[in-house]
C-alpha cells in the first residue's frame, strides 16, 4: 500500500468532473487501499478519489471511532433523499477550515462495492452527511462553494497562507 497525496484546495484540479468506473478490478482496488491508509493516517471519516487527482466515482466514507467499518462506494447514486440537517464540515483538501453546510438528513445510496457488486446502504445524520460531501467531490464541489463569496475568498486566502508558510519551513 502507498500513502497518497491529498490536493489542497484551491487546488484547481478539485473541480474536475469524475468519470464513472466501467469495471472495478484490481487496479481500482489498489487505488481503494492506498485511498483508505491515505484516510486513516490523515485521519479523516472520508476521502474521494478526486482529492487523491484520480477523477474516477470512487468514495470512501468511515465514520466508526475504531477505524473498521468501510464504506467503498463505486458509482455512487443517491436514490432517495430527505429532510435536512446541518454539520460543521471539515475536509482533508482544506485543513483547520470548518463551517455549516445544510444537507438532507436522510439519503439511500446505491453503488457498487469492492468486488463490483451493487449495493443500497441507507444512511442519516453523520453517515449521511459525509457520503453527500464525498459525492460533491465527484462533482467537482468542496464543501467550501456553499459557502458566500466573502468567506470563500478569506479561506482561499489563509490556504495559500499556509503553503507559503510550510515552503518556508520546509
Ligand atoms: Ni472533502
Amino acid at each position: 500500500m502507498a500513502i497518497l497525496n491529498i490536493l489542497n484546495y484551491p487546488d484547481p484540479r478539485l473541480h474536475t468532473i469524475a468519470k464513472p468506473i466501467e469495471v472495478v478490478d484490481n487496479s481500482i482496488r489498489k487505488l481503494v487501499d492506498d485511498m483508505a491508509e491515505t484516510m486513516y493516517l490523515a485521519p479523516g471519516i472520508g476521502l474521494a478519489a478526486t482529492q487523491v487527482d484520480h477523477h474516477i466515482q470512487l468514495i470512501l466514507v468511515d465514520i466508526s471511532e475504531t477505524k473498521d467499518d468501510l464504506n467503498v462506494l463505486i458509482n455512487p447514486q443517491i436514490i432517495e433523499a430527505s429532510g435536512h440537517q446541518e454539520y460543521q464540515e471539515g475536509c482533508l483538501s482544506v485543513p483547520d477550515v470548518f463551517e455549516l453546510v445544510k444537507r438532507a438528513e436522510r439519503i439511500k445510496v446505491k453503488a457498487l462495492n469492492y468486488q463490483g457488486k451493487s449495493f443500497e446502504i441507507e444512511a442519516d445524520g453523520l453517515l449521511a452527511v459525509c457520503i453527500q460531501h464525498e459525492m460533491d467531490h465527484l462533482l467537482g464541489k468542496v464543501f467550501v462553494d456553499y459557502l458566500s463569496p466573502l468567506k470563500r475568498h478569506r479561506i482561499k486566502t489563509k490556504m495559500k497562507k499556509r503553503v507559503k508558510e510550510s515552503l518556508i519551513s520546509a
